[in-house]
């Protein structure tokens, strides 16, 4: 499959990256701002294969996530990029509301509109997974699966 990983040169991210592409054979282009939080050593190992690329951009900058899926014509979405450390929501909420929330909704947006693009399988299989986190989605029952 052809995925756009966002956020992929975290630590999360970067691990998800090699795998789906080392372990799994995927094509992957990650999308990454780069921020303070990114590590792209991590996808170091990649640097020669050509099933990756990275995308150095901005998941709030609409022409530059629409650019993205024009080029990549991702058949899935894997969305990892955040503000992630909540610690720091404390003293500069506004990086969180702009990356969570405004990022995520122009990600979205640009995801639809590909998706009304998308005919037959690839429309029925096109997935975006939002990778998130307890302060989002609330603690879990110790028993208990999510339903989104
Ligand atoms: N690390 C954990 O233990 C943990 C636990 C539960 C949930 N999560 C969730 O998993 C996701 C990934 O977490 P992580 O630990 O890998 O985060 P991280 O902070 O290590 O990495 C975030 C990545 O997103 C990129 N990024 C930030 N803002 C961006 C923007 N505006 N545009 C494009 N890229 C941007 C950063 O450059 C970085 O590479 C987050 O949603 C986090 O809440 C993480």
């Amino acid at each position: 499959m052809r995925i756009l990983v966002t956020g992929g040169c975290g630590f999360i991210g970067s691990a998800l990256v090699l795998h789906l592409v080392r372990d799994l054979g995927h094509e992957v282009a990650t999308l990454d701002a780069l921020t303070y939080a990114a590590n792209p050593i991590s996808l170091q190992p990649l640097a020669d294969d050509p099933r990756h690329r990275l995308v150095e951009a901005d998941i709030c900058d609409a022409d530059a996530v629409q650019a993205a899926f024009a080029d990549v014509r991702p058949q899935a979405v894997m969305h990892l990029a955040a503000e992630s450390h909540v610690d720091r929501s404390i003293t500069g909420p506004g990086a969180f509301i702009r990356t969570n929330v405004v990022g995520t909704q122009v990600l979205l947006d640009a995801a639809r509109r590909h998706y009304a693009g998308l005919a037959g399988t690839d429309r029925e299989t096109f997935r975006f997974l939002h990778v998130s986190t307890d302060e989002v989605y609330g603690s879990l029952p110790p028993d208990a699966f999510f339903t989104e």
